[in-house]
């Protein structure tokens, strides 16, 4: 096992996939900070990983600011915190849409320019973004969540090229569905049997590798849903249809249907 050296500060360590990134990273040697809104379920594993929580909203706006604030120095940044966002754009009011953006991409945008910029001047670290397959493909009642995991990847491939030369390292992570736990087990949607799914730790063994090979991207999901996302991106009207013969309509339906709540 390679050690991650230093402060790994991770957002949404309270949810599903953040509780496993921040083990695999504390198990790994670094010092873990801990973040989301639920102090309750950050600091049990803040103390049990040896780490640090700090409860903190990121739709606020001056909240990427407080929290580098904060944390100190941190050698590694996972922007894993996001709200699932789906539903039809229609369903969402403005400020659910300004929610959305803010945590899902405004928030990952800001630490990487505040942390980017203090790892570029000590001229080692490394940034990782969780995005999605709806990173790379659309899929119905998805238009929000996608606008920013396709934003991610779009903001992280290009800062790679930019903090490549003063030796920080870019990497975007997308988990296709994840069970076990997370907010795709949450929502209560069924997939048809042919769907195969991650885990949270293997998501979480996608970082470490993403950071130790520093990688620019890493797919998490069965081969079948891989090429699917690949497909997309180059014919998205056919993937489209293709995704509608086999159902895509009553997933999204019952995704937006469990995360009414969660906006
Ligand atoms: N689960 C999947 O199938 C799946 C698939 C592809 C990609 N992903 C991505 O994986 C990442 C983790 O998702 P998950 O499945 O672990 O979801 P989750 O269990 O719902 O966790 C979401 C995390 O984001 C935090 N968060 C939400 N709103 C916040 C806010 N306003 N301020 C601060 N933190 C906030 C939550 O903190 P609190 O609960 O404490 O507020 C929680 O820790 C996300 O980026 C998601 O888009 C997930």
């Amino acid at each position: 096992m390679t050690a991650i050296q230093g402060t790994a500060l991770v957002t949404g360590a309270s949810g599903g996939i953040g509780q496993a990134i921040a083990r695999a990273l504390a198990a790994r040697g670094a010092h873990v900070v801990l973040t989301g809104r639920r102090a309750d379920v950050l600091e049990p594993l803040a103390q049990e990983l040896r780490g640090r929580a700090l409860a903190i909203d990121l739709a606020e706006r001056d909240a990427p600011e407080r929290l580098v604030e904060q944390a100190g120095e941190v050698e590694l940044l996972v922007a894993n915190a996001a709200l699932p966002a789906t539903a039809l754009l229609d369903d969402f009011s403005v400020t659910e849409v300004d929610r959305a953006l803010d945590v899902n991409l405004r928030a990952p945008i800001v630490l990487a320019k505040l942390l980017g910029a203090q790892m570029a001047a000590r001229g080692h670290g490394h940034l990782v973004f969780i995005s999605s397959l709806s990173g790379r493909a659309a899929s119905p009642r998805g238009s929000l969540y996608s606008a920013t995991k396709f934003g991610l990847r779009g903001f992280a491939l290009a800062l790679r090229q930019d903090l490549r030369p003063a030796g920080v390292g870019v990497s975007t992570v997308f988990p296709g569905f994840v069970s076990g736990a997370g907010m795709w087990v949450n929502a209560g949607a069924r997939l048809p049997r042919f769907v195969g799914t991650r885990s949270p730790e293997q998501v979480a063994a996608a970082v470490v590798h993403a950071v130790e090979r520093n990688r620019a991207e890493v797919d998490v999901a069965p081969v079948g849903l891989r090429v699917g996302a690949v497909i997309a991106g180059l014919a998205p009207e056919l993937s489209a249809r293709v995704s509608r013969l086999l159902g895509d309509e009553r997933i999204a339906e019952q995704m937006a249907e469990g995360h009414r709540g969660n906006r």
